[in-house]
């Protein structure tokens, strides 16, 4: 009988997602809707006052069932606050499955990759083309990177607070490599590393390649990685690092102020901890200037500050770098050892990119549709998934952080959508510890359309129809 009713419920919210009935319609007698079920009456009233405990229906005396769609917020995700232990990192065979799905022309919610349409394409054809007739200069092995290069970089990181001259820069393969030579200069197999919760799956990959313990610290959803759990984290364990992602974190959006990253800076300073910085969202901020990232504070060499052109131009160049500070020798040594150097003619054609200020003007236009595309999705989520849903709500970047109602599984939610051709990224995959079971991220960097509406409606019946069946 439970289960009769929770359908009943389930197809009168379907019916109200897709508009048949909207906002104050009076729902039709119970009579008439237990003929059109059929089902008995006290069926029909008992999926009303399921409705109404969902949000989506208002009782009036003596006129009925009136919809009332839930409000279009949706409070912020809660920090998780947990004790934890340093943990080996293993096989996260999942983010590849994710990958490979994508290639599958699924509805691409998984993966934090801008839409193609987003991109500077026609602009990074034309530098490319020029890039290309630059002769024997793209010929010869660019280690550390190709001058030109290295010289825009100093010029970016000056505008952010960090001045160094184009030596202290080594071009990198994307972030990704970054942080793993990071690792790899500072860090022997088996250290314990201290790392966000949750974190972004590709920094949990790289400590495993280096064969690493993680520490998780929880990460709070506006103001990024915490502070406090870093203190306890220090008294009681010997970290070797600590790897953050400072503005816009992924997956959570967070942006720690200027006043806590100066904070980390000197924290893990004073106790010999090199801070390996993750900003490959730092240009994407929504609104406001440019966030400053930690290494802006730092006055000893001691953050290894990580970048990428993957996450704004485009993640197919593999054109990343990374600012050493003093751990420049083991990270240039590390660089030469994985693959002598990155190739020559994207540095050279991102160089004239930045040069001739396309990027600089490009970005306006990105930053905006970013901030449009994840507020429209993130209005979306708050109307279709069950009350009791919170969403993260960025500074920056594209990625939506989106936790269930307690008890509803996103790894069912992840699993049913797969069937149905939706890919989004389950919650266990940005821990190592089975956290984050109720939570899914969204990849917001998709240009509006019905298509993308529609998986979200979907993805909220789903998320419904998982509470109904974990009541
Ligand atoms: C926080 C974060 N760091 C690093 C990366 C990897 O960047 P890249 O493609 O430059 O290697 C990503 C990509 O998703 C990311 O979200």
């Amino acid at each position: 009988m439970g289960v009769l009713y929770h359908q009943v419920a389930d197809r009168l919210q379907a019916l109200i997602l897709d508009g048949v009935y909207r906002d104050g319609d009076r729902l039709p007698g119970v009579r008439v809707l237990s003929k059109q079920f059929g089902v008995s009456i006290s069926t029909v009233l008992q999926a009303h006052q399921t409705l109404e405990g969902r949000g989506y229906l208002q009782a009036r005396a003596r006129s009925g069932y009136f919809v009332r769609l839930p409000t279009v917020d949706a409070p912020e995700p809660v920090m998780h606050k947990h004790r934890n232990r340093p943990v080996p990192v293993s096989a996260r065979e999942m983010t590849l499955e994710l990958c490979a799905d994508e290639q599958k022309r699924m509805v691409p919610l998984a993966t934090a990759i801008p839409h193609p349409d987003y991109l500077p394409l026609r602009q990074i054809q034309q530098c490319t083309l020029w890039a290309a007739r630059r002769g024997l200069e793209t010929l010869d092995y660019a280690f550390p990177g190709k001058e030109s290069f290295r010289r825009q970089i100093a010029q970016r990181m000056a505008s952010v607070g960090v001045a160094v001259p184009p030596d202290d820069v080594l071009v990198t393969n994307g972030a990704q490599e970054a942080i793993i030579l990071g690792l790899r200069a500072v860090t022997q197999p088996g250290d314990i590393v201290a790392i966000e919760s949750p974190s972004f799956p590709g920094i949990l990959q790289a400590l495993e390649v280096v064969g690493l313990r993680a520490m998780e610290i929880p990460t709070h959803p506006s103001e990024g990685f915490s502070l406090e759990g870093l203190q306890l984290a220090l008294e009681q364990w010997p970290l070797r690092a600590c790897v953050v992602v400072t503005n816009h974190s992924n997956p959570m959006g967070a942006r720690m102020p200027d006043e806590r990253k100066k904070q980390l800076v000197s924290m893990l300073d004073a106790a010999g901890v090199p801070l390996i910085e993750d900003d490959i969202y730092g240009d994407l901020y929504h609104t406001g200037e440019r966030p400053r990232p930690a290494k802006a504070f730092d006055r000893t060499g001691n953050v290894i500050y990580c970048n990428s052109f993957s996450k704004t131009v485009s993640p197919g160049l593999r054109l990343g770098w990374m600012l050493p500070g003093r751990y420049m020798a083991g990270a240039r040594q590390q660089k030469y050892f994985s693959n002598l150097a990155t190739s020559s003619i994207p540095q050279l054609a991102v160089a004239r990119f930045l040069e001739q200020g396309g990027y600089d003007r490009y970005l306006r236009s990105a930053r905006q549709n970013y901030r449009e595309a994840t507020e429209r999705m993130r209005a979306a989520v708050a109307r279709s998934f069950p009350v009791g849903t919170a969403v993260s709500r960025p500074k920056g970047g594209f990625a939506l952080w989106v936790q269930l109602p307690a008890g509803v599984s996103g790894t069912r939610v992840y699993q049913r959508a797969r069937e149905e051709n939706i890919n989004v990224a389950p919650g266990l995959m940005f821990s190592i510890s089975g956290k984050f079971e109720s939570c899914i991220r969204l990849n917001g960097a998709n240009p509006w359309s019905e298509r993308i509406d529609q998986a979200i409606a979907r993805l909220g019946a789903l998320a419904h129809e998982e509470q109904s069946l974990s009541c």
